[in-house]
């Protein structure tokens, strides 16, 4: 008995059965390289650069700041990505199928860690989106007071119950002294309601949009990065003009702690180009245009960032940095506040083209799980017209909507990061296993000096990830539950319904 139950946690699928799998597949193969480019910059580019770089360059409660020096910060966390970027290009063009890290995990790891992976990546896809749904809602905040002067103030100050959840008010109510009860309504007088409005609109209408069709929904990403992209590349060529050479010094006022507590921070900006290899089953080309999109996508983003990063420190002296919105801020300084305006525009674009291309990754995740029978079968219905995964994108999307109306914003980008660092260090893993245990298959990219590239893989995700935990004590005991709750998940439901199924098939 002991002995089946450990044959079944361990047993592998193997990369011909899951290749096969994914070619009966129902979803429609349109994506090309661009597409995949896109929803890789979509994914990256968003809080991290437009936000979370301002506490990494001046530091916040946590941890001191990088300074000026949150240019080595950024090589670093991008140096980090780049190893499992290799990796993640290797196996997806390899075993091209849905599922990204999850599958891979299923084809080296056994039934039990792939489990364990596809739960992980609910952390980043699924928690990380709170995170961005939140976020949209402080840039939309901070849009509409803009238009002050023109809109009425229901619009322009709506109030902080619509907004933020009710830790969120709470801290807001002690920093000012206001009472808590004069800023939200209660009901039976009892229950704080609390309900952050924008977050749940931008969620809904994605997942009306997820639903319609992936080709649409990349459509509608890359018209979202089009926009960003061309607020980004404006914020580098005006602001240089004004750039001051002088406030680049001190360029490490807090050294190699400061640099390296930077580059954990900044890592939350990288996230998201492992989202391209969720969609293999839906590319064309997936040998060819994976590897190309998510080098490209890496390489894109670690230019942008390094200008931005210099452009920002260059005009706006430490200590001066707006961590709330620091680049439309840095506008303001040199007097441009209609660019500023702007910048929140293309900010707003960035973040919703994040949260649409999440919940798609945690759909297709979660679509992948499904057809391995570990969750009901109910959930891997694919829509009949428009060939899309509908059941899981409505029940992810309304997960989302749910935690996003009582989870703290620090605590989500602080588990996200953990659940991708892991889900990076066991894609290293997997290549090295797979390198001795498939070493015939065909391997339209290698990822170069191997061994030494993954296990740097391991080393640095693990280093970055092990040196945060020190002090990120709260989110380290809720990735501990997170954990837990996932093996109960696995043994109270998810291991008995697969051997269920697997025998109806028999
Ligand atoms: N990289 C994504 C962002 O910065 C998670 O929003």
């Amino acid at each position: 008995m002991i002995k089946d139950v450990l044959a079944n946690l361990l047993k592998k699928r193997s990369a011909d059965e899951l290749i096969a799998t994914s070619k009966k597949s129902e979803l429609k193969k349109t994506l090309n390289v661009f597409d995949l480019i896109v929803i890789g910059i979509g994914a990256v580019v968003g809080t991290g650069i437009f936000t979370i770089i301002g506490t990494a360059i001046q530091g916040g409660p946590e941890g001191v700041g990088a300074g000026p020096a949150i240019i080595i910060s950024m090589v670093l966390a991008a140096i980090a990505c780049v190893f499992s970027a290799l990796c993640y290009s290797e196996i997806a063009a390899m075993i091209p199928v849905a599922g990204s890290a999850y599958t891979y995990t299923y084809a080296t790891m056994g039934e039990f860690m792939a489990w364990m992976v596809g739960w992980i990546l609910m952390l980043e896809y699924a928690i990380g989106n709170i995170t961005v749904a939140c976020a949209w809602t402080g840039y939309l905040a901070q849009l509409l007071k803009g238009f002050r002067h023109i809109l009425p103030d229901f619009i322009t100050q709506f109030p902080i119950w619509l907004r933020l959840d009710y830790r969120g008010v709470l801290t807001l109510c002690n920093k000012y002294g206001w009472d808590i009860h004069d800023k939200i309504p209660y009901l039976f007088d009892k229950i704080p309601v609390c309900i952050n409005l924008p977050a749940i609109f931008i969620v809904l209408v994605l997942t009306v949009l997820l639903v319609k069709g992936i080709k649409e929904s990349t459509r509608f990403a890359s018209i979202m990065v089009g926009i960003n992209l061309f607020m980004i590349t404006s914020f580098i060529v005006v602001g240089a003009f004004y750039v001051k050479p002088e406030n680049w010094v001190p360029f490490a006022p807090n050294g190699f702690s400061g640099i390296f507590m930077g580059a954990f921070l900044i890592f939350f900006a990288y996230i998201g180009f492992d989202a391209i290899s969720t969609t293999a089953e839906e590319t064309e080309n997936p040998q060819r245009d994976l590897p190309i999109a998510i080098i490209g996508t890496l390489v894109i983003c670690t230019v942008l960032y390094v200008c931005v990063a210099l452009v920002l420190t260059g005009i706006v002296p430490l200590g001066h940095i707006d961590i709330n919105a620091p680049i439309a801020h840095t506008m303001r300084i040199i007097g441009k506040d209609w660019f500023a305006g702007l910048i929140s525009v293309g900010a707003l674009c960035a973040l919703t083209s994040v949260i649409l291309i999440y919940q798609m990754g945690a759909t297709r995740i979660l679509y992948a799980m499904s057809r391995d029978r570990f969750l009901p079968k109910s959930l891997r219905l694919v829509h009949k017209k428009h060939r899309t995964p509908y059941v899981l994108t409505w029940v992810t999307g309304i997960l989302v909507i749910i935690c996003a109306l009582f989870m703290d914003l620090n605590i989500s980008a602080e588990l996200c990061n953990f659940g991708t660092f892991t889900s990076f260090i066991i894609i290293c893993i997997a290549v090295l296993i797979l390198r001795k245990t498939d070493p015939d298959r065909e391997r339209p990219f290698k990822v170069p000096f191997c061994p030494y590239f993954p296990i740097a893989g391991v080393l640095t995700c693990g280093g970055l990830m092990f040196y945060s935990m020190k002090f990120l004590k709260n989110s380290t005991s809720y990735f501990g539950l997170w954990l837990l709750v996932g093996i109960i998940i696995y043994a109270g439901y998810s291991y008995k319904q697969k051997r269920l199924e697997d025998k109806k098939r028999r």
